[in-house]
């Protein structure tokens, strides 16, 4: 029996292993769209958060993707804004190649891709209104998320949020079986388990993140931290 009462930060997935099977990894990228699509909530952020925080700056807004792997989110979320004709330039960013090289097939409109870690591109100059990030806290060590969490306020003015999955018997029970039509040639099984082993429940990211952050569960078996941007 698998053992989800606290974080099993010892496991490594499959795709951060730089030298994984490179088919396997692009399918597994490929197929982020529909499993984002079915569990993410990213389109419940965005009529409950995101929009507001957009509209709010009553002029075009810039929004950061960080760690945006395969681009999906990032592309999906320029799709709903597009449709509430507001005017977003999109970036999605991420440090590994293999990532960057799937997320420049992504179609959209004011959308840019970026080979790049949250360092490069604070050193770059480049600012932001709001960055976001789906599925790149758990991956993270205690100083990895520390860092990760610091920099993504400093590329921002106005907020961030950083959306995960909540660690849970059910949301592991569910994925175990949910996600086997859509893994053959894939990492997605073993590294979905993975990742809900590794995940925070919402006590724990808060005491990690401090009081400066507001941890939320905008959907079953999701979490959104929610911090002010510095930049
Ligand atoms: C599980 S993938 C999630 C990708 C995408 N956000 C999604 O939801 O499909 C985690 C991604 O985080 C990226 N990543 C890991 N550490 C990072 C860091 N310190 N800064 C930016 N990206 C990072 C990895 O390269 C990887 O593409």
């Amino acid at each position: 029996m698998v053992n989800l009462s606290e974080r099993d930060e010892r496991l490594r997935e499959l795709m951060d292993d730089p030298d994984c099977d490179p088919q396997r990894l692009d399918a597994t990228l490929r197929r982020f769209g529909i499993v984002n699509r079915l569990v993410a909530g990213w389109a419940t952020v965005y009529r409950s958060r995101l929009r507001d925080i957009l509209l709010s700056l009553d002029r075009p807004a810039h929004v950061l993707d960080l760690g945006s792997g395969a681009g999906d989110v990032v592309a999906h979320l320029a799709r709903l804004a597009a449709r509430d004709d507001l005017t977003v330039q999109w970036t999605g960013a991420d440090p590994d190649p293999r990532a960057h090289q799937v997320a420049q097939t992504q179609q959209g409109h004011g959308i840019r891709f970026l080979c790049a870690d949250a360092q490069t591109l604070l050193e770059r100059g480049e600012r932001f209104d709001v960055v976001i990030s789906n599925h790149v806290l758990h991956h993270l060590s205690t100083t990895e998320l520390m860092e990760f969490t610091e920099d993504s306020q400093q590329l921002c003015s106005s907020a961030v949020l950083h959306g995960d999955i909540a660690r849970s018997r059910m949301a592991y029970g569910l994925f175990s079986l949910g996600i086997l039509p859509l893994a053959p040639g894939t990492f997605l099984r073993t590294d979905g388990l993975r990742s809900i082993r590794r995940s925070y429940q919402a006590r724990e990211l808060s005491a990690a993140l401090g009081p400066e952050w507001t941890i939320t569960a905008p959907v079953p078996f999701r979490l959104v931290a929610e911090g002010p941007g510095r930049a």
